[in-house]
């Protein structure tokens, strides 16, 4: 099979402003929506995204179905719970996800589902489901994002836990992405700064991941252009993405975490989030994602601060960012120029570095960073020891997606090594 020579770039419609979340009602009135469905978690019901929404479409004469029981890190049964409700709530001409990721990617699932009923394995990536692709057109989804984080809003990606393995996994599909994303920095005002941290250092990793995977054109060509994978590889487009997305975390993240009311922060953050999304929708994520799934999945009593939820969660962006300064170490030999351009971003001195030390002057540049915004130091702070390291390994092999993408690739001992390393940082 030869390699690819191809790449494509697929994103969502995106509307950015201040405000702009009060726009909804007209635009579903413009799509020729009736009756909408409404999904938020129960944290932002009462709060001003949840709100707006409502009176948006209440001032615009939409009616609609309202889901507040969106569980924040979504499991396979809380999607179907989703799915249920919507089911059994009448004729919906289109969907309004206001949330994060939890939300949005949930409201990827009701639409595909009620749209194409079907087993739930049917369409989740394989090895684990089917992976059958979205049979045509879904229904019109409006994604207003409420963290500056997943980039949810671009792309066609839904991650769920799939409570059995103890693992993340998910749907991706063009098909899924939302009609538009309403980008609006009046969103994140209220975040808490744990979240806004952990949300924002999950952007950082996108972006560094879809710098850093395997490129393109490593990839064998498909058979059929409707076969190329979203996850791509890096390519001069999502490097474009990635690169400004970056730029803009490094000097913004903080920022918005210390002083919620710093608009020029916020609303550089909330775009940082989209342009990654751009970027690692079309390019793919790698390793710390991939090994993020069952750091998450496997999560005892953790209970991280600003997060109000009574079940134990290890919050995504967390449980990403802890392996990002072991992947890099690890992934930096196979292209030690990228590595160093992303240190070199993120505000390291590079002049005169030497490329085999790239990797570790991106883990530091990382390091600190997390340090800045009190991340825990490590898998081990969040409960895990090295006796857990076969089970996290086992947990990262069928991601599949995102393995393959990586620009090194990681066998078993490969993965318990970066485990290792990533327990706790000097
Ligand atoms: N689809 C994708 O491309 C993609 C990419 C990355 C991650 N994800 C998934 O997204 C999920 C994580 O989403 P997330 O990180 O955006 O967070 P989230 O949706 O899980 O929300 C985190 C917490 O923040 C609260 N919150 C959200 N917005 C708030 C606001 N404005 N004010 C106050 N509180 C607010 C929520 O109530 C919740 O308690 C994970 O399941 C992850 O796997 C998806």
């Amino acid at each position: 099979m030869p390699n690819d020579f191809a790449f494509e770039m697929a994103a969502s419609n995106l509307r950015y402003g201040p405000g702009v979340t009060d726009e909804v009602g007209m635009d579903l009135g413009d799509l020729g929506a009736r009756r909408a469905l409404v999904l938020c978690d129960p944290g932002l019901t009462d709060l001003s995204p949840g709100r707006t929404v409502r009176a948006a479409l209440d001032r615009e004469g939409v009616e609609y179905a309202f889901f507040d029981s969106i569980r924040v890190e979504p499991t396979d049964a809380s999607m179907l719970e989703a799915i249920d409700f919507a089911l059994g709530s009448g004729k919906l001409d289109a969907i309004v996800a206001v949330g994060g990721g939890s939300t949005i990617d949930t409201a990827k699932a009701v639409n595909l589902y009620t749209t194409y009923p079907a087993d739930f394995l049917d369409y989740v990536n394989p090895p684990i489901g089917k992976g059958k692709p979205v049979p045509g057109p879904l229904k019109p989804l409006i994604a207003i994002p409420t963290t500056a984080g997943t980039g949810s809003e671009t792309t066609g990606v839904s991650i769920f836990d799939f409570a059995k393995l103890h693992a993340k996994t998910g749907i991706a599909h063009r098909r899924l992405k939302p009609t538009l994303g309403l980008v609006d920095p009046e969103n994140t005002r209220s975040l808490p700064p744990s979240v806004a941290a952990s949300t924002g250092l999950d952007v950082l990793s996108h972006a560094i991941e879809s710098y850093t995977a395997t490129p393109f054109d490593t990839r064998p060509r498909p058979e059929r252009p409707v076969l190329r994978p979203a996850y791509q590889g890096a390519n001069p487009i999502s490097d474009i993405w990635a690169i400004e997305s970056l730029r803009m975390a490094a000097e913004y993240l903080v920022r918005t975490v210390e002083d919620p009311s710093d608009d020029e922060a916020r609303g550089r953050m909330i775009l940082a989030s989209a342009y990654a999304g751009m970027g690692f929708g079309n390019a793919g994520v790698h390793l710390p994602h991939g090994m993020s799934y069952p750091v998450s999945g496997m999560v005892r009593d953790y209970r991280p601060e600003g997060y109000e939820v009574e079940h134990a969660l290890v919050p995504h962006g967390t449980s990403v960012i802890l392996n990002a300064p072991a992947v890099f170490r690890f992934t930096s030999s196979a292209c030690p120029e990228r590595h160093l351009r992303a240190a070199a971003v993120l505000g390291a001195d590079t002049e005169g570095a030497q490329l085999e030390d790239a990797g570790e002057i991106l883990a530091s540049q990382i390091i600190a960073l997390m340090r800045r915004l009190n991340m825990p130091n490590g898998l081990s702070a969040l409960g895990y020891t090295p006796e857990d390291i076969p089970k996290l390994v086992e947990g990262t092999l069928p991601q599949h997606r995102l393995t393959k993408i990586s620009p090194r690739r990681a066998s078993a001992e490969d993965l318990a090594r970066i485990f290792a390393d990533a327990m706790s940082y000097e």
